[in-house]
C-alpha cells in the first residue's frame, strides 16, 4: 500500500489526528494507495503557510525573471517524472497510461512554461497626457490562491491552476478531487526540488462538502478561488466564496455537441466526433456527446461511429492497446449506468456499447431515437456515450445545439468557409472548434456560457484573475 501525504509548509504531513482514507483502483478496484485526510485544521495551517510565503518569503519579492526561471525547472521536472505521474493517474482514476488524447502529461508541462513566459514579458498600461501627474498601472499577486480540482484529469486540472497562480507570483493550497489525490503531492514536490519556496505550493486531501474542500472554500483567508468540477458543485462553491467577496473562477460542466454536415469530410468527422465522445471514457468537460448529423449522411454517421465504437479497445489502462479504462469510479460507474437504462424506455436504441460486467469498464455506446428532452440529451453523462440525432437545416441545427443549459464547446464539420464562420458566431459555447476538436492554446480564452462556468482560463483572462490591478499617480 502507498502512502499519499499533505504538502504543508515544504514538508509532507500527515492529519493531525492520524486520519487517512483509501484511493481505489478503478480497474482492479482494489484499494492502492491510503490518504492523509485533511480536515479544518490541515486547511488553516495550509493557508496560514501559504500566507506566510506570501508575506514574508522571497517569492513575493522575487524578480519575475527568476521566478520563472523556477517555474520553467519545475515544469523540466514534471517531463522528467512523466511515467511517474502518468502512472499515479492510471492507478487513481483509470486514464490509459501514457494517453495522448487531450492529457498526456508531459505536454502539461505547457501549463507551466506558458504562464510563466507570459509573466515575463507582460507589460501594464501608462496613461500619458496629463500635464501635472504621471499615472501608470501596474498587475500585482492577488495573494493565496485555493484550487479545488476534478478527478478527470488529475495533472492537468492541478497544472492549470498552478501554471497562472505561480506565473503572476501567488501562492496556493490546492485541494485535488478525493478519487486523484496522487499526483497533486506529486506535483508540490517537484516544486520544491525546483527551489519554489516552502509554502508556496500546499496541498490538502480530504473530501468537499463538510469537508476539507468546504473549509478552503469558506476561509476568509483566501484571496482567490479557482474550481473545475460539476456545475453543483461550482455553485455550492461560489456561495461560499462570495461570503467574503473572494473571487472565484468556476469551470463546470459540459455538454458539447458535434456537428456533421452534408458537405462534410466524413474521413475527418466521424473519427473526430467518436474522439470527442468516447477519449477519456467520455468523462470530459469538452466531451462532444451530442453529435448531429444532416440527414443525407445520417445513416452514414451512425455507422461510422459505430464501426469505430467497436474498434476502440476497451480494457486495463496499464495495458498500451488499450484505448478506454474504466470509469473512474463505482459512483461513477453506477451513474452512467442510470443513463444507458433509461434509454429504452426514453425510446431510444443503443446500438452498441454498455457496461462490461464484474467491472467499471463500459464500451464506447452509440445511441439513435431520443428526443431532444431525453435526459441523455440534457445532462452531462461523463462516460462515453453519444447519442446521434439527425436535422436538416442550419437553422434547425443551430437550435438544437444551443438548446442546453449548457456551453462550454462545440464543434462543426463542413467544408463551406462561409457557414463555418456562420457557425462559429451562432455557437453559444466557449470555445468552438471546425473541422477538428480539443485543440487548445494556452494563450486563448477558455470557460463555458451559462451553467458551464464563470470566467476564462488563458493568457491575459488567467493574469486578470490571479493579479491586482493597481493604478498609481504621481505628481510631478
Ligand atoms: P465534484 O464537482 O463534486 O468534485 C470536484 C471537486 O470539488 C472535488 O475536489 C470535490 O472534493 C470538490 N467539492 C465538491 N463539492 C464541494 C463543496 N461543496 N465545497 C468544496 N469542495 C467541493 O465532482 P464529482 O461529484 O466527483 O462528479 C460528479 C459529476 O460531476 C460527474 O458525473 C460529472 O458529470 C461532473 N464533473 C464534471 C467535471 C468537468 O470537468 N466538467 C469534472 C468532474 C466531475
Ligand atoms: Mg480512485
Amino acid at each position: 500500500m502507498e502512502r499519499i501525504r499533505h504538502v504543508i509548509d515544504g514538508g509532507l504531513k500527515d492529519s493531525a489526528t492520524g486520519a487517512t482514507f483509501m484511493t481505489t483502483n478503478p480497474y482492479t478496484r482494489e484499494p492502492w494507495a491510503e490518504v492523509a485526510l485533511g480536515g479544518e485544521r490541515e486547511v488553516r495551517a495550509a493557508i496560514d503557510a501559504a500566507r506566510r510565503a506570501f508575506d514574508e518569503g522571497p517569492w513575493g519579492r522575487m524578480p519575475v525573471a527568476e521566478r520563472v526561471t523556477l517555474l520553467h525547472r519545475f515544469a523540466d521536472l514534471l517531463e522528467r517524472d512523466a511515467p511517474e505521474l502518468s502512472r499515479m493517474d492510471t492507478l487513481d482514476m483509470g486514464k490509459p497510461y501514457g494517453d495522448g488524447s487531450g492529457a498526456d502529461v508531459a505536454g502539461n508541462a505547457s501549463h507551466l512554461r506558458e504562464h510563466a513566459e507570459h509573466a515575463r514579458l507582460a507589460t501594464a498600461p501608462t496613461f500619458p497626457g496629463n500635464g501635472r501627474h504621471h499615472i501608470f498601472s501596474q498587475y500585482e499577486a492577488a495573494g493565496v490562491v485555493a484550487a479545488i480540482t476534478p478527478w478527470n484529469l488529475p495533472v492537468l486540472m492541478a497544472v492549470s491552476k498552478l501554471g497562472p497562480a505561480l506565473a503572476w507570483g501567488n501562492t496556493v493550497v490546492l485541494k485535488p478531487a478525493e478519487q486523484s489525490p496522487a499526483a497533486a503531492t506529486r506535483l508540490a514536490l517537484l516544486a520544491l526540488e525546483a527551489g519554489v519556496p516552502p509554502g508556496v505550493v500546499n496541498v490538502v486531501h480530504g473530501f468537499g462538502p463538510g469537508a476539507a474542500g468546504e473549509a478552503l472554500a469558506s476561509s476568509p483567508g483566501i484571496d482567490r478561488l479557482t474550481f473545475t468540477g460539476s456545475t453543483a458543485a461550482g455553485a455550492a462553491i461560489g456561495m461560499l466564496a462570495a461570503r467574503h467577496l473572494v473571487p472565484v473562477l468556476l469551470e463546470c460542466g459540459g455538454k458539447g455537441p458535434s456537428i456533421i454536415f452534408a458537405d462534410a469530410d466524413p474521413e475527418l468527422a466521424i473519427p473526430m466526433s467518436a474522439m470527442a465522445a468516447f477519449a477519456n471514457s467520455g468523462q470530459l468537460c469538452v466531451a462532444g456527446s451530442r453529435v448531429y448529423a444532416q440527414r443525407p449522411v445520417y445513416e452514414e454517421v451512425v455507422r461510422g461511429l459505430v464501426e469505430q465504437a467497436r474498434a476502440w479497445v476497451v480494457g486495463d489502462p496499464m495495458d498500451p492497446a488499450t484505448r478506454l479504462g474504466p470509469l473512474a469510479t463505482g459512483e461513477q460507474f453506477a451513474r452512467v449506468q442510470g443513463f444507458l437504462e433509461e434509454i429504452p424506455a426514453a425510446g431510444g436504441t443503443i446500438l452498441t456499447g454498455g457496461a462490461i460486467p464484474g467491472g467499471w469498464l463500459v464500451r464506447p455506446t452509440v445511441v439513435t431515437g431520443l428526443a431532444p428532452g431525453a435526459r441523455a440529451c440534457r445532462e452531462e453523462i461523463f462516460g462515453p456515450v453519444v447519442v446521434v440525432t439527425p436535422f436538416d437545416t442550419d437553422d434547425e441545427v443551430v437550435a438544437l445545439a444551443n438548446d442546453t443549459e449548457f456551453g462550454l464547446s462545440a464543434s462543426c464539420f463542413t467544408r463551406d468557409r462561409g457557414r463555418a464562420h456562420e457557425m462559429a458566431d451562432r455557437l453559444r459555447a466557449g470555445i468552438v472548434w471546425v473541422n477538428t476538436f480539443g485543440v487548445r492554446d494556452w494563450r486563448a480564452p477558455f470557460g463555458g456560457y451559462r451553467r458551464s462556468g464563470v470566467g476564462r482560463e488563458g493568457a491575459e483572462h488567467s493574469r486578470a484573475f490571479y493579479t491586482e490591478a493597481k493604478t498609481v499617480v504621481l505628481g510631478y
